[in-house]
């Protein structure tokens, strides 16, 4: 078992968008390899720093933000949040777990970019772009659409068509227009800067083709695409208003492209936990930096950022990035558009206790070499017939037995038989292959070995009955119980990355203080004779099929932008619309209701008067975002009198799927008292 030895580990995970909640695609494709990798580390008493956080900067939360009305600010706080629990709730052990939003993180970013700038590093380049003449912005390409060339599908993106699938630039779109005001966008020249990644292409050719041929296959294949292609200069800033801003001339109104800011964000986090030794973790050759991704992101962990690492100088380089394929569900693609995931938050809230199932399904199915997928059928078959009937069944009958025959004390062993001496042989082989399984990234490989061993002690059971055994002699029952239990005890060491909950529970049985280390995997005697047991309680139970079908029928609604639209109500008459007097409105003054939490009063002028109108949307509008905001009114609904203020008229909302309310605003602005309808 010899592995070469570094004095510390710096492990990253990608760092997910704070745009939407994290579901099982990306803990197969990268939290749970993170996860079992450290603890399999710390109980191997490596010096490990574990670093994870949230993207939250890019285009798609610019765009979530403008859709909903609110901040890109706000976006980020709600899931980093909501993310960094659901993480912590599944075991997900990050050492440090922060956000690129952060003001560490800006001056990391910033710092870093100045560097390179003023080290001559990046081209500057003047080049046209898609301008918005009216919002008086440049248009990301995501910004644009337009009908697809390829499809005529008339929402395609300026980057992509959603309907068929196609990688488009905006050039090709026919009717550009921008997404934000409808307008039409022209072409105006913008300055950027690029790293030259051509000028590192043969520096990198050596560095993964040659010094590293031992990365997977689907890594090294990809960079060997990407380098064979040839390497073109990369913008590293763009036009837009959200991110870390551009800290060098010109650089007004720019800000970093969120490709080069986040994985410094990896740094920024490091220095966020350790301000003092930071250095030591990302600058000394005898630290192992192992990025953990999604092969989506390889390009970005063995090309881009390697490159401006290179670029800025002192800092070492990843010895591995094990990026993993993708996990589909259900025989399809996982898309968050259309709700087709299992959410993890979700999954934690209905299925509470069972966060070692999730993560033992997620390892044993993980797309390692080639996509794979996930079933609610093959989460039950693992549970019923791997975790109960398996583990659970084998610890639960040593202890019982033990309670039974010794009052709930390890017996001694006696003398062994060829048969023990021959099972107990193969124990050592079964820990070094796990072992080196996981040095190797092999996490499935992993997984099954440690079951082995729980396989290993079921077989003996089943082959040495010691409850017929016991009917002529208790020396024979207190050997075999005796394997038995160490068996136990030895699985609370190898199981621990994989399945952090039960091994927990699994040493509270056994009555162990504290988690083993690693290297006593190879001892034969870990928990000694007279030794005493707690109670037996079961490590797992069955799952039934009403759970596995409420979950698969939930997978089948549509949706959140489809689901819980309100029924279709009763066909009206044109003469019952026409009673309604439909107005636009402009608010002029707006405060809260005095101890309520929901109400605003606002103050409108709706062409015909002044008037005051409570809306109950103090939990979706500040104030301040009122004043000023044309809206439309129902302006003859009957007056009520609302804590004790008169309310005259009704503010036109919509209600998203979520529940909460939009307010509807005119795009252009249009007199007040004009007629809707
Ligand atoms: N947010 C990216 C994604 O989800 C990953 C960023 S990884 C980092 O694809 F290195 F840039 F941080
Ligand atoms: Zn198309």
């Amino acid at each position: 078992m010899k592995q070469q030895e570094f004095k510390r580990y710096l492990v990253t995970s990608a760092l997910p968008y704070a745009n939407g909640p994290i579901h099982i695609g990306h803990l197969a494709g990268v939290y749970i390899p993170a996860d079992i990798y450290v603890r399999y580390l710390r109980l191997a008493g490596r010096k490990v720093c574990f670093v994870g956080g949230s993207d939250e900067h890019g285009v798609p939360i610019t765009i979530r933000a403008r859709q909903q009305g609110v901040a890109p600010q706000d976006i980020v706080d709600k899931y980093h949040f909501q993310i960094k629990e659901s993480f912590q709730r599944l075991g997900i052990s990050f050492d440090v777990y922060s956000r690129t939003s952060s003001g560490i993180h800006h001056k990391t970013a910033s710092a870093f970019f100045k560097k390179l700038y003023d080290s001559g590093k990046l081209l500057e380049k003047e080049t046209e772009q898609f301008y918005d003449p009216q919002t008086r912005t440049f248009l990301a390409d995501r910004y644009i659409v337009g009908t697809c060339p390829r499809c005529s599908y008339s929402d395609a993106y300026g980057d992509q068509c959603e309907k068929c699938g196609s990688t488009l630039s905006p050039d090709e779109l026919i009717n550009p227009r921008s997404s934000i005001s409808g307008s039409i966008p022209e072409k105006r020249m913008t300055k950027h800067w690029y790293l030259p990644l051509d000028e590192y292409e043969s520096w990198l050719r050596k560095w993964i083709l040659e010094d590293h041929k031992e990365w997977k296959p689907n890594v090294y294949g990809q960079c060997k695409s990407w380098l064979d292609n040839g390497l073109q200069p990369r913008a590293v800033s763009r036009d837009l208003d959200w991110g870390v801003p551009v800290p060098v001339e010109g650089g007004q109104g720019k800000v970093l492209y969120v490709w080069f800011d986040a994985p410094i964000g990896y740094i920024s986090n490091t220095i966020e936990l350790f301000p003092d030794t930071w250095e030591t973790w990302w600058k000394d050759k005898d630290t192992k930096m192992v990025h953990f991704i999604g092969k989506d992101n390889i390009v970005f962990h063995c090309i881009v950022f390697p490159s401006m690492l290179k670029a800025h100088g002192g800092y070492i380089l990843p010895e591995n990035v094990p990026a993993n394929e993708f996990l589909n569900l259900e025989g399809e693609k996982i898309s968050t558009s259309r709700n087709w995931a299992v959410w993890l938050h979700e999954y934690l809230d209905e299925l509470p206790g069972k966060e070692d199932v999730l993560r033992y399904t997620l390892c044993s199915t993980m797309p390692e070499t080639k996509d794979n997928d996930f079933t609610w059928k093959d989460f039950q078959a693992r549970n019923n017939n791997e975790l109960v009937a398996i583990l659970g069944n084998f610890v639960n009958r040593a202890v019982v037995l033990t309670h039974k025959y010794f009052n709930g004390l390890v017996p001694a062993a006696g003398s062994l038989t060829d048969y023990d001496k021959e099972v107990m042989r193969s124990v050592p082989g079964m820990a070094s292959a796990l072992e080196d399984h996981l040095e190797h990234y092999r996490f499935r490989d992993a997984l099954k070995e440690a079951m082995n061993l729980a396989r290993l002690g079921n077989k003996y059971l089943a082959d040495t009955e010691p409850w017929k055994v016991a009917k002529t002699g208790m020396e024979r029952v207190a050997t075999i119980l005796n394997f038995s239990l160490q068996l136990c005890a030895r699985l609370t060491v190898a199981l621990d990355p994989f399945l952090p909950f039960t091994t927990a529970k699994l040493r509270n049985i056994l009555n162990m203080s504290r988690p083993l280390p690693w290297q006593d995997l190879a001892r034969k005697t870990l928990l000694p004779g007279g030794h005493r047991l707690n109670e037996p309680v079961l490590l797992f139970d069955k799952i039934d099929d009403t759970t596995i079908e409420t979950q698969v029928a939930k997978l089948k609604k549509p949706g959140p932008d489809k689901k819980d639209v309100a029924p279709a109500l009763a066909e009206c008459s044109f003469t019952d619309f026409e009673k309604m007097d439909i107005r636009v409105a402009t608010v002029l003054q707006a405060e809260r209701v005095p101890k309520t939490d929901k109400l605003l009063k606002l103050t409108i002028d709706t062409g015909l008067d002044q008037r005051v109108i409570v809306s109950g949307i103090a939990q979706y509008y500040a104030p301040e975002d009122m004043i000023g905001r044309q809206i439309c009114i129902l302006a003859n609904l009957a007056p009520r009198t609302i804590r004790g203020i008169v309310s005259q008229g009704m503010i036109l909302m919509a209600k998203e799927p979520e529940g909460f309310m939009r307010v509807i605003s005119p795009l252009e602005e249009i007199s007040n008292g004009a007629v809707v309808g």
